[in-house]
């Protein structure tokens, strides 16, 4: 990377993914198809180590995530040491199990916000998607509890066919919850989730009436909460500057400590993680080969090459133009201008209009298991 780029790019966000375990088993899940074990995972010193660095690399924003970050022993001591170096940092978690228990702890060790995931608005629909029985009513008493302890309390939700006609009564209940903020976030196919995406996908006229309906709840909510629109790739004209753009705001680093681009960047076949167990943070931004590979525009083909929108969408996302088109250097087939662009819609067409097929939840290896949406966990 050169000086003047290096100047330029510095990541703003950490994405610590602390473990994989997780009690839910959701099939719109993004982790990866192979998920990590427990025994891989760095331990709290690695982790400290690692939280130090992305402090002083510029990173401002840390997302504990997994799984479920409460699932790991250290999880006050890792959040205690992101305030020690002055990371603002955000719990993602389902709310369930330990969680409640450890959160007065974790507020004392200096957490500043939780973002919640809910699955549905009434416990029926929600358990059966999460498929534990009774999650649903976890969260809301986590979700109480977050409040209680004056915490900002961000909802998210992914949608999908299976929950896209309630949008308006999850926004209500994120209202009655005081949560400041919600997330309709329309499922992302990667990961497992690609796995499962004809069980997952709602047409087209489902998604215009979800979208219309969240422009309109924005007017009527304004200033009582904010809501945030992830909108899904398969109807876009455009696709979204996926991560910020590869290698410019985000760094992920795995449960075994693999420091990667983006989210799902294991599937493109290739690149090379470095892993903090052998390079400082520092190091990986500025020359990990797989950093490297989609940095800037140098790597683009056209039509992306000749794009005036190629340094705000950064050609969109590497991994689903490789899962569409087998090619992680084409332009991602979200955009309209992509030349395979009507394979997108095709699919999405396809897929949404013939019945749901039986989803597989999410689970370690021989856990996961078939069942229908809707049907009791
Ligand atoms: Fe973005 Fe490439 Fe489409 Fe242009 S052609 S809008 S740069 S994805
Ligand atoms: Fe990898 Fe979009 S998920 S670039």
């Amino acid at each position: 990377m050169s000086d003047a780029l290096n100047d330029a790019l510095t990541p703003i966000g950490l994405l610590a993914e602390l473990t994989h375990r997780c009690p839910l088993r959701c099939p719109y899940c993004s982790n990866p198809v192979e998920l990590e074990r427990r025994s891989s995972e760095l331990d709290t010193a690695t982790w400290c180590r690692v939280l130090s660095e992305a402090a002083a690399l510029g990173v401002l924003h840390v997302h504990l995530s997994g799984g479920e970050p409460t699932a790991r022993s250290d999880i006050e001591t890792i959040t205690a040491h992101c305030a020690k170096v002055g990371l603002y940092s955000n719990l993602i978690t389902s709310g369930i199990g330990i969680a409640l228990e450890k959160l007065r702890g974790l507020v004392e060790a200096g957490l500043d916000h939780v973002q919640l995931s809910i699955q549905a608005a009434d416990a029926a629909r929600a358990d059966s998607i999460a498929h534990l029985k009774g999650a649903h009513d976890q969260k809301l008493a986590f979700a109480r509890h977050v409040i209680e302890l004056d915490l900002p309390l961000t909802i998210n939700a992914v949608i999908h066919r299976g929950n896209i006609d309630s949008v308006s009564d999850i926004l209500d209940l994120a209202v009655s919850l005081g949560a400041k903020r919600v997330e309709i976030a329309h499922t992302q196919y990667y990961g497992w989730a690609f796995v499962n995406r004809a069980a997952l996908m709602p047409t087209r006229a489902e998604v215009d009436r979800s979208i219309a309906l969240v422009e309109a709840a924005r007017e009527q909510l304004q200033g009582r909460i904010v809501i945030d629109l992830v909108v899904p790739d398969y109807y876009a004209k455009y696709p979204k500057a996926c991560a910020g753009g590869w290698g410019r705001r985000l760094m992920n680093v795995s449960p075994s400590g693999k420091v990667l681009p983006c989210h799902a960047a294991e599937t493109i076949p290739g690149l090379t993680f470095w892993s903090v167990h052998d390079h400082s943070l520092a190091d990986i931004w500025a020359r990990s080969p797989a950093f490297e590979a989609f940095r800037g525009t140098a790597w683009m083909q056209e039509p992306c090459r000749s794009c005036e929108r190629r340094e705000r969408d950064w050609g969109g996302c590497r991994c689903q133009a490789l899962a569409l088109t087998g090619n992680a250097a084409s332009t991602d087939p979200a955009c309209h201008l992509s030349p395979h662009h009507s394979l997108i819609q095709t699919l999405a067409a396809a897929e949404s209009a013939a019945p749901s097929p039986t989803p597989i939840y999410r689970g370690f290896g021989a856990s996961a298991g078939r069942q229908h949406i809707g049907e009791t966990a």
